[in-house]
């Protein structure tokens, strides 16, 4: 199997995951669209969907699904969305698409993140994918001198504006031996809006595409 039916693996599994009714939360990325193909045929079944990015959300619409405001559609029961990496903790290195922020704050919402990958993205310690952290632009210069201090070598994803008109530094070398500790700080730079780091808020469940079946990790 190459990584693609990899992805749509985990993507069916997922479905299993998934309230009879109600608001789905639905992420970002070339899983997530694998994912929302396969929601066209139970749309009817759901009163909408909450989207991490205006990609996903005109691929939601593409199928018939109605994209609703987060600020009225209250608690999510699910969020399904990809990840760059994730370590046995179930912690995270997502916004590889760039869509970190609005990531963050569905999964915050959530009572359950089901995280859909291929085998690959699973490692022992997360970092050797470049961790993505949103930056307003004009702190762009000062944060990457603070990730500096933190180790990491961060390099401006140029000719990219997030959905929120920020911009993106890829932090590369950075070995994440303690992703909490790390995402706090790295949260707590001035100019930061988000640190792709989800440790505070991991995924609840992980399903990972295999060549013996999806896999579901729940710690
Ligand atoms: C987007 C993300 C994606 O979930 C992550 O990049 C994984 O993408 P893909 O499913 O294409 O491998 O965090 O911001």
């Amino acid at each position: 199997m190459n990584q693609d039916e990899l992805k749509r693996q985990a993507a069916e599994k997922a479905l299993e995951f998934l309230p009879d009714s109600g608001i789905l939360g639905i992420g970002t990325g070339s899983t997530v669209n694998y994912f929302i193909d396969l929601l066209a045929p139970i749309k009817g079944r759901y009163d909408g969907a909450v989207s991490s990015s205006e990609a996903s959300s005109k691929r939601l619409q593409a199928i018939g699904m109605q994209v609703l405001d987060l600020n009225s559609a209250g608690e999510l029961e699910v969020y399904v969305d990809g990840a760059d990496e994730s370590n046995h903790q179930l912690h995270l290195i997502k916004g590889g698409g760039g869509a970190l922020t609005r990531e963050k704050i569905i999964a915050a919402a959530s009572k359950k993140f089901v995280c859909i990958a291929d085998a690959s993205k699973l490692v022992s310690v997360m970092g050797e994918f470049p961790l993505p952290v949103e930056v307003i632009p004009m702190a762009r210069s000062y944060v990457a001198r603070e990730l500096v201090k933190l180790g990491g070598t961060p390099q401006w994803r140029e000719d990219f504006i997030t959905d929120n008109g920020n911009l993106i530094l890829d932090v590369h070398h950075m070995e994440i031996m303690e992703p909490m500790k790390l995402e706090a700080e790295i949260n707590n730079i001035v100019g930061v809006v988000t640190v792709g780091l989800f440790a505070q808020r991991p995924a609840d469940v992980l399903i990972l595409g295999n060549e013996n079946g999806a896999k579901v990790i729940e710690p």
